[in-house]
């Protein structure tokens, strides 16, 4: 069963979608991290952010990696914390609007996703990456409150320029962020993370208990 979680930045998708993963017993895909994980290497290559054929290739000869704890590594390097750091959270857009990129990305995404059980979150999941996900939902949060939940993560940036930043990276993101038709929408705005975990964990029973049927 594949378990798709897109939402923008700061709606809880991370947190809300390891702690599922845990209660399932499922694997976790972040989606996200790939595509910041190749906005590294890319930066510390210093290649063009703005030529998308040679990213492309760059992701083709560079699979982003995760180790059992969850450890992201690109080219032999472990870049688990230095993919957080706000000069990645401003470049990523950039990166991720690439076709030949999207296109790389999207084939390792589905390799990973085909092993069995797994929650994967991003931001086409439910419409581009796992269009038949049995359980397709939808995060979001008032901009104020994703703008708080950043900032916690992000002690290397002021709240002002944060809140441009995540404005910024909503706007170049947005083509991408269409929930799919059949996604179950949460606003976690006012929720506790162990409320939204709960609710998608009845949905994923009813559905393999429908599957069981
Ligand atoms: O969820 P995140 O903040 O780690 O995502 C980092 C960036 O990657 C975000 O700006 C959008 C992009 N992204 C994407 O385009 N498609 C995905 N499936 C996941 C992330």
């Amino acid at each position: 069963m594949i378990v798709a979680i897109d939402g923008p930045a700061g709606a809880g998708k991370s947190t809300v979608a390891r702690q599922l993963a845990e209660r399932l017993g499922f694997r976790y895909l972040d989606t996200g991290a790939m595509y910041r994980a190749l906005t590294w290497l890319a930066m510390q290559r210093s290649l063009p952010l703005g030529d998308g054929e040679p990213l492309g290739e760059l992701a083709r000869a560079n699979p982003v990696t995760f180790d059992d704890a969850g450890r992201v590594s690109i080219a032999g390097t472990d870049v688990t914390s230095s993919i957080r750091e706000s000069r990645i959270d401003r470049q990523v857009p950039v990166v991720a609007r690439h076709p030949a990129v999207r296109a790389v990305m999207r084939e390792r995404q589905r390799e990973l996703g085909q092993q069995g059980n797994v929650v994967i979150e991003g931001r086409d999941i439910g419409t581009v990456v796992a269009p038949d996900a049995e359980v397709k939902i939808y995060l979001n949060a008032d901009s104020a409150t994703r703008a708080r939940r950043r900032q916690s993560e992000r002690p290397d940036i002021g709240g002002d320029a944060l809140a441009t930043d995540l404005r910024l990276r909503d706007e170049s993101d947005a083509v991408r962020m269409q929930p799919a038709p059949d996604a179950e929408r949460i606003d976690t705005t006012e929720l506790e993370v162990d409320d939204v975990v709960t609710r998608i964990e009845q949905l994923v029973q009813e559905r393999l208990a429908a599957s069981q049927r």
